[in-house]
């Protein structure tokens, strides 16, 4: 068993390091955000993710797993180091803000006076980790034996314990004109998750940064496919769910990623394929990432599309309609509100004059520290007494399975509109509801 470290303790960072404990690895989290450390070595989770509070309070009461502020404790502690901080967008740029990954980097390179390896899991611009490795051999005492290898992280939000312990494939890029012990380490990492015939793909850096990006522009375009799709539908009374249904079908294509609604939003989506865009063009090649632009644009289209449905929707204008917006996190089981297509929403109906209550199970408090002017309902019915309008725009459970009978008796108009086509539409028409899906018989 090994002593690793991970650096940044957010969905990704905090979970890795549980999963790491649970492979058998002694683990040290670091991070710079004190109240966060002190949150997580108490073993509470600061932010919603099934089965990962269990898990972190098993590792961080048996001993296993332990956090830190202080870089210097990790490095001394382990010789191994995942690098699991943000690579937001940089403001009013779609460039990838790197100034968190730069400064692990640049702390702990200086204290690497044994031999280590540092593996990137952050999504990156490719060409970053060639630039990093280059920069830990420089910095580093220990010199040419402090490596670094990238190893992309696929995990999604509300299914991460599962993803990181139970991977579709391994990744790992290493720099082939200096190998080092990189791999090697990797097997015996994630001997565990190997041991179940998990497909461990080796290759160098820029091919492992691209794995990465390229698997959520596909996912990016896949979702704006079937959405491109549900705007002709809507065009000609045809059904997009029944349409992805048959295509679905199709081997080649799969039903899955292809939800037509709202479309896509969170901290990795919009803005990975906006790095990626940035990064084409600095490369000379921007003409091969340009289709990215439009995928972009049919997902913002979304919102304008819902937003103008619920204008009609209430008689034309929005100035004063009651409206309850039900889901604020960008997709279920998770409290992520980042580039949220439900609060952004939200937000444009409550900016356009209308009266706008919301209510999400877990992502009310910061969708309020986002956006404070809203009003906030703390139940489904408190939300929806006397709307005039009802919009699901995230596909919680709790929304799915609601009651349309019993909702109907405390709205003030039984108008629905499903932003993820999530509902039992003849449940709710059969209630008395006026329906409205997306790309579904418009009418
Ligand atoms: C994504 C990738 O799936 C994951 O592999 C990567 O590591 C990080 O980015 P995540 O952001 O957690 O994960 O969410 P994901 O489940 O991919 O959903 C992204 C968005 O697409 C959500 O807003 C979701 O509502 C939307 N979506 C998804 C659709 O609109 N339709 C679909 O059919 C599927």
């Amino acid at each position: 068993m090994a002593s690793v470290s991970v650096f940044g303790t957010g969905y990704l960072g905090a979970t890795h390091a549980a999963g790491m404990a649970e492979l058998g690895h002694d683990v040290i989290g670091v991070d710079v955000d004190e109240a966060k450390i002190e949150r997580l070595s108490r073993g509470e989770v600061p932010f919603f993710e099934p089965e990962l509070p269990e898990l972190l309070r098993k590792h961080v009461e048996s001993g296993r797993l332990r956090f830190t502020t202080d870089a210097r404790e990790a490095v001394d502690a382990a010789d191994i180091h995942f690098i699991g901080v943000g690579t937001p967008q940089k403001k009013g740029d779609y460039g990838a803000d790197m100034r968190f990954v730069d400064a692990v980097i640049d702390t702990i390179a200086p204290l690497l006076t044994r031999p280590s390896v540092i593996f990137g899991k952050s999504t990156v611009p490719v060409g970053t980790a060639a630039r990093l490795a280059a920069r830990v051999r420089e910095l580093a005492p220990v010199g040419d034996q402090a490596e670094l290898a990238w190893n992309p992280e696929f995990l999604r939000e509300g299914f991460a314990v599962e993803d990181t312990l139970r991977p579709d494939r391994l990744v790992l890029g290493v720099d082939p004109e200096r190998p080092g012990r990189a791999e090697e380490v990797a097997r015996d990492v994630y001997a565990g998750i190997l041991a179940r015939d998990t497909p461990f793909l080796v290759t160098d850096l820029a091919t492992a940064e691209l794995v990465k990006v390229s698997a959520n522009a596909f996912l990016a375009t896949k979702i704006s496919f079937i959405n491109a799709i549900a705007e002709v539908c809507d065009a000609t009374g045809a059904d997009v769910v029944q349409l992805a249904d048959a295509i679905g079908y199709d081997e080649r294509i799969g039903r899955k990623f292809l939800g037509a609604g709202l479309g896509f939003g969170g901290g990795c989506l919009p803005k990975d394929i906006r790095a990626f865009m940035a990064r084409a063009g600095e490369l000379g090649v921007d003409q091969a990432l340009t289709f990215l632009r439009e995928v972009d644009a049919v997902n913002m289209r979304r919102r304008d599309h819902v937003v103008q449905l619920a204008a009609q929707s209430v008689g034309g204008s929005l100035l004063g309609a009651r409206i309850a917006v039900l889901g604020a996190a960008f997709k279920p089981n998770s409290d992520d509100v980042r580039d949220s297509p439900a609060l952004d929403v939200a937000g444009r109906l409550h900016l356009g004059g209308a009266d706008v209550r919301v209510y999400d199970p877990q992502g009310m408090a910061n969708a309020a520290a986002l956006w404070p002017t809203l009003t906030y309902a703390e139940s489904i019915d408190s939300a929806v007494k006397d709307a005039d309008l009802v919009i699901v725009a995230t596909e919680w459970n709790e929304f799915r399975t609601a009651d349309p009978g019993a909702l109907g008796a405390l709205v003030s108009k039984r108008r629905v509109i499903d932003g993820r086509n999530c509902l039992p539409v003849d449940a709710w028409r059969d209630a008395g509801w006026e329906y409205t899906g997306m790309g579904r018989h418009a009418g």
